[in-house]
This record gives structure tokens, C-alpha cells and sequence, in this order.
């Protein structure tokens, strides 16, 4: 199939790197027209060189109200209407100077909770604020966040992290809903990647290992035993995007590898 989502406006947030950059350019190649929206001017720069004339870059800190707002006026004057919003930016926290959490919730101080929390979670609440108002004007559009498998199990050395992410799963649903209840055909769900191949696993990996050996080691937990590829993640991303999702909503996808399928202490045979 092509042109899944033809001539739509969608709006990528951290689309400069990793599975926001794949899924800016699986919906330009399916047909959109693509904001990349991100804080790293020079990489999401030369993204849009790269995928062309369909492609418009736009500075966004996704944590700082004033930025949509400037961003809404943007696509309105220059798109007049939004379709589709993937709010994809995200952090863990690590390699931020902001690794108190990794100690444990014990030790994490309140100001790392807070930054986290900022940028995974206050970002999918504005961006869904300001997607409604744009999309409800033409009684459609869809959104979709990025939440994380951490988001719905416990995760002790990322606790700020993995509460941000459960929040972004409830909230989704409450967009869904409300949005439903409003009668203004706008939808919303939800994608939880796990063990996806970007630039955020560079802090995760054990840094005594080689990158190589660390992936391997990885892929070896994982059910089918590899780690995961942005266009993963961005083939789900098309499906909520698209209209094929007409009749989905207030729901999340797990792309996973099969992580979450299994439990820990299972019987033996
Ligand atoms: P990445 O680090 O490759 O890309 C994140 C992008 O977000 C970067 O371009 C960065 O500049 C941008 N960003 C960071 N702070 C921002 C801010 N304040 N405003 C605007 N942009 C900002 O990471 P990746 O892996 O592509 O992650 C994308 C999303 O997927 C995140 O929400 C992450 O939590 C989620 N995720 C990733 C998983 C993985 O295994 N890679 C697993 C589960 C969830």
C-alpha cells in the first residue's frame, strides 16, 4: 500500500533523531507533509534537507507553552489545519547530569523527577491541548504518543521515567475519550516501544562492554532475539495515523519484541 496518508499535515515532536526522525519519513513517504519538530536545530535541519520539499523543520521545546503556542500560529498560517500529532519527544534522564534517579527512588532528588516528568509527560499534554484546538476545526485529526513498556511495569533505576510514561498511557485515554465525547472525530492512541534501537540507549548500555557486545547481549533477553528498529515503531505509528484506524481509539500498541508477553518466575517444564 502507498500514500497511507496522503496530503495529511502531521507533526512529528523529537523528530530529530531515532524513531521520530523514522517516523517523519515513513508518513513523508506515504504521502504527508511533515513539521519536524525538535530542541536540535542542526539535526532536524539536515533531516528536512534530506526528505525534501515535503519536509519543514520548527523549533520546539516541547516542555515551554510559549513554543506551541508560536508553533500553532505556525501551521495556521502556513497549513491553515493539523491532522495528524505523534508526540514522540522524550528522555530517560541518563547522561543528563540528572542521574540521581538511577540510584533508585530513594535517592532521586525532586528536581530530576520534575525535568523528566517535563519533557515526557508535560510536553503530551500541551501538545494534545493545542492539537485539539487546531483539529477540531475541521472535525478530524489523530494523535498519537509515544509511551514506553516502562510505562507499565515498575522500573527501579527509572522511576521518574517510568511514571511519566504510565501517565502519558492515562492520559491518552482521556484525550480519547473526551475528544469522543465532543463529537470532534479527533482520536488518540497510544504506542509502547521497548528495546528500540536509537541514541537513548547510548547511556544504557553497560559501558564496560563494546556497543556490539552490549546489543548481543540484549537481544538475547528479548523473545525475538533482537532489539528493535525505529521503522518498527514508525509502521505502528502509520496505523494510528491513518484512516485504516478509523475505528481505534483510547487504545496502545506494545512493540515489544515479545517482552512483555512473558513474566519472570514462570514454571519450569
Ligand atoms: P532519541 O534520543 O533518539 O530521540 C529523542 C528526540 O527527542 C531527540 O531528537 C531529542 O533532541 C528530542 N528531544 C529531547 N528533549 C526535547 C524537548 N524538550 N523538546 C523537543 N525535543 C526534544 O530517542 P528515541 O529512542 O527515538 O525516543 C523517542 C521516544 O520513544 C521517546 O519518547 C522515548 O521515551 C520513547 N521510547 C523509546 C524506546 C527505545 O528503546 N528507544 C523505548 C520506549 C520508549
Amino acid at each position: 500500500m502507498v500514500n497511507r496518508v496522503e496530503n495529511k499535515i502531521a507533526l512529528v515532536t523529537g523528530a530529530a533523531s531515532g524513531i521520530g526522525a523514522a517516523i517523519a519519513k515513513l508518513f513523508i513517504d506515504e504521502g504527508a507533509v511533515v513539521i519536524i519538530a525538535d530542541i536540535n536545530d542542526e539535526k532536524g535541519n539536515d533531516l528536512c534537507k534530506l526528505l525534501g520539499k515535503r519536509a519543514h523543520y520548527f523549533h520546539l521545546d516541547v516542555c515551554h507553552e510559549t513554543d506551541w503556542q508560536n508553533l500553532y500560529q505556525y501551521i495556521e498560517k502556513q497549513f491553515n489545519h493539523l491532522d495528524i500529532l505523534v508526540n514522540n519527544a522524550g528522555i530517560t534522564g541518563l547522561g543528563l547530569d540528572l542521574d540521581s534517579q538511577s540510584l533508585g527512588p530513594e535517592f532521586s532528588s525532586l528536581k530530576s523527577w520534575h525535568i523528566i516528568h517535563s519533557v515526557n509527560l508535560d510536553s503530551v499534554f500541551l501538545g494534545c491541548k493545542y492539537a485539539i484546538q487546531l483539529m477540531k476545526k475541521q472535525r478530524m485529526g489523530t494523535i498519537v504518543n509515544i509511551g514506553s513498556r516502562s510505562g507499565l511495569v515498575g522500573i527501579p533505576s527509572l522511576a521518574a521515567y517510568a511514571s511519566s510514561k504510565a501517565a502519558v498511557r492515562n492520559h491518552t485515554k482521556t484525550v480519547a475519550l473526551y475528544c469522543a465525547q465532543q463529537n470532534y472525530g479527533i482520536r488518540c492512541n497510544c504506542i509502547h516501544p521497548a528495546a528500540i534501537l536509537t541514541p537513548l540507549w547510548d547511556t544504557m548500555f553497560a559501558p564496560n562492554l563494546s556497543k556490539e557486545q552490549a546489543i548481543a547481549n540484549l537481544a538475547q533477553s528479548i523473545p525475538l532475539k533482537r532489539m528493535g528498529t525505529p521503522e518498527d515503531v514508525a509502521f505502528a505509528a502509520l496505523y494510528f495515523a491513518s484512516d485504516e484506524s478509523a475505528y481505534v481509539t483510547g487504545t496502545e500498541l506494545i512493540v515489544d519484541g515479545g517482552i512483555l508477553a512473558g513474566a519472570s518466575a514462570s514454571p519450569s517444564k
